[in-house]
């Protein structure tokens, strides 16, 4: 790993987890997303977006203002990266933003607007963009984002991440996405379809989406994943498949995952492999199915990671206070430690080189020979 200068080189491009005992059959590996910078997936194409604003020269530094809908990891990434540029940022939220999300857009400089009226829909989502219209029609130098319906939001997955799981893993036989703006499984089909078209390309959907189907209008708690209004990049036609699953599978494979393998998601990686779990019987020895981990669930620990919020969100039997499942397996320490003292060990030997060469030299200058 080289010594990075820009936070925003921060991006783990190559990291991935094979999870044993999910399905009987196939492999399940894990595209892991929240060790980026800002903590997810989102920074990618917050990138994009940005950088297309900049070339077409449509914002300048400290005289433009962007200005985006979002509660959660888009507008930590964008409040980063504006502030690295040189714009103001500010994020229109709602009051169901927690206040990690919060507190993180604040630290990197962005200003925040709660909106607290509802919609006809019975949440905020039109309330925020009539605030963010209302601030456009009154502020020449402000520009909307709408990544929704922004292409660059996609592109980020074309370009980038697909490319990144088929120079890992170059026979996907299943990819298994979460959809939110559906920026990533659009970006991501568009580029199998041409590079691996045999890969079956999966949508994943908590029940009370209406992302692709109106009628499915329900109740939604976990953020990140679901809409209550269809986003223009949606296009069903590219996917092979579209799985709901109900939200407090999502949750029990959230916590299944933190004590039976020591990972702790976010709640769409829990959707995502709740939705595979369920698959499970379409899987064959020779399957390698891939899934998207879009962000940690450090972010989550007054929602999905507490028992208080679960139980009073689905019930007492919602919660699984210990399933009875014991982790995984896990080798001796010694040889983990072991492990990575080989590593070392050359390293010592190496430094030890250069040490002794540098004594000498100091030596010989001393003694002028
Ligand atoms: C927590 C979380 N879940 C799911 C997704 C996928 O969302 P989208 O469809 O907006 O690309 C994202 C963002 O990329 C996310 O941050």
């Amino acid at each position: 790993m080289s010594i990075l200068t820009n936070p925003l080189d921060l991006l783990v491009q190559n990291l991935f987890f094979e999870l044993p005992g999910l399905v009987d059959r196939g492999r399940v590996v894990l595209k892991m997303e929240g060790y980026n910078v800002t903590g997810s997936i989102k920074i990618k194409p917050a990138l994009f977006m940005i950088a297309e604003l900049e070339r077409r020269g449509l914002i300048e530094p400290h005289r433009s203002t962007i200005i985006e809908s979002s509660s959660g990891n888009l507008g930590i990434a964008l409040a980063l990266i504006c502030s690295l540029r040189g714009y103001a940022f500010i994020c229109v939220t709602d009051p169901n933003v927690s206040a990690v999300n919060l507190r993180s857009i604040e630290a990197y400089g962005g200003r925040t607007i709660i909106v607290d009226s509802k919609d006809a829909n019975g949440g905020y989502l039109e309330t925020r963009i009539t605030c963010i219209r209302d601030l456009l029609r009154d502020n020449s130098d402000y520009v909307w984002l709408n990544q929704y319906a922004n292409e660059f939001n996609a592109r980020a997955h074309e370009e980038w991440t697909a490319l990144e799981i088929l120079d890992e893993i170059p026979e996907v036989s299943h990819l298994y996405v979460g959809s939110g703006t559906t920026g990533t499984v659009m970006g991501l089909a568009r580029r199998f379809a041409e590079l691996s078209p045999d890969t079956m390309v999966v949508a994943v959907e908590p029940e009370g989406s209406v992302t692709f189907d109106p009628n499915r209008k329900g109740r939604r708690l976990i953020p990140g994943i679901g809409t209550s209004r269809r986003p223009e990049l949606a296009d069903p036609e590219l996917l092979d498949r579209i799985v709901y699953v109900p939200e407090i599978d999502a949750i029990r494979m959230c916590h299944r995952l933190a004590r039976r393998q020591g990972l702790l998601l976010g709640g769409s990686t829990g959707s995502v492999l709740a939705a595979i779990a369920a698959d499970a019987a379409f899987f064959d020895a020779d399957s390698t199915v891939v899934a998207i981990s879009p962000d940690l669930g450090d972010k989550y620990m007054d929602t999905i990671y507490s028992p208080d919020w679960v139980r009073s969100s689905y019930g007492t039997g919602a919660t699984m206070p210990d399933d009875g499942q014991a982790p995984l397996p896990c080798e001796p320490l010694k040889e983990i430690v072991a492990r990575h003292s080989r590593e070392v060990t050359i390293i010592a030997n190496r430094c030890r080189e250069v040490a002794s060469y540098r004594r000498d030299q100091a030596k010989q200058q001393q003694t002028g020979t």
